[in-house]
């Protein structure tokens, strides 16, 4: 499959070479072709690996990843060319946090509480599905889940098209080892207020329990 990644941070680059070894053409996107990180990581991922700008990568993806920093999700969008998403699945990972009053970060407060940047990447991209995914673990353990708890924590989905939720579950569970049955459903791209929500908390327990390697595990 050809995957698109808006992003070139760590995320945007782990996530990259994690389809890259399971067989797919990756196209990180950057807002320049001249990108040194970009650059770097296709001549360390070989042929299947190639960059470009944020609407290269959106033209040439049949499945889009959004990687990119929250806060410039508007110019982001709008560099892509809105009409390069159409009917193709984008996985929201993205989260909108403020780290200007150091750590733990807040949350934005224009994508909190009442709106969250999972509804605003599905408003600005109308003929997309949205579907919003690993924004809960880093990225290490969004790539490989059997890294903690031999992959028995949960992971939090939600987007308006079930048939995307369904694609997405396998893809991960495929490529990603998560287990189907720990991926939870959280209903519309509403509920992303909820998944992005309890980032400042994840940043919180990161600092006390000293590793990013660790999740969520929901018991009843
Ligand atoms: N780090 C983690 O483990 C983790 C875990 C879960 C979720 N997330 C979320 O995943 C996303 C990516 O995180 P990250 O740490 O990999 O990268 P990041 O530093 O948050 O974002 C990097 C991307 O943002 C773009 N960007 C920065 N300034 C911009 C601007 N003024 N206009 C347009 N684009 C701009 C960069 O573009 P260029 O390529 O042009 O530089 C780059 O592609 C974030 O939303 C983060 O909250 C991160």
């Amino acid at each position: 499959m050809k995957i698109g990644i808006l992003g070139t941070g760590s995320v945007g680059r782990t996530i990259g070479t994690a389809f890259i070894q399971t067989g797919h053409e990756v196209m990180l996107g950057s807002r320049s072709v001249t990108n040194e990180k970009a650059i770097a990581w296709v001549e360390a991922n070989g042929i299947n690996a190639q960059h470009g700008n944020f609407e290269d990568a959106a033209q040439f993806a049949e499945l889009i990843f959004a990687c990119f920093n929250g806060v410039f999700v508007t110019e982001v969008l709008k560099q892509a060319g809105a009409e390069n998403f159409n009917n193709k699945i984008v996985i929201d990972v993205t989260n909108p946090l403020d780290f200007s009053n150091g750590m733990p970060p807040s949350l934005l407060s224009q994508y909190s509480n009442t709106w969250s940047l999972g509804e605003e990447i599905q408003q600005q991209l109308p003929g997309a599905k949205v579907v919003k995914a690993l924004n809960t673990v880093t990225a290490n353990l969004m790539v490989n889940a059997q890294l903690v708890n031999n992959a028995h924590h949960h992971l939090f989905i939600c987007g308006n098209d079930v048939a995307a939720k369904n694609a997405v579950r396998e893809l991960l569970a495929h490529n990603f080892h998560w287990n189907p049955e720990y991926i939870l459903d959280f209903g519309s791209i509403q509920s992303a207020r909820l998944t992005e929500g309890i980032v400042p908390f994840w940043v919180g327990a990161m600092q006390v329990l000293g590793t990013p390697m660790f999740n969520y595990l929901i018991v009843k």
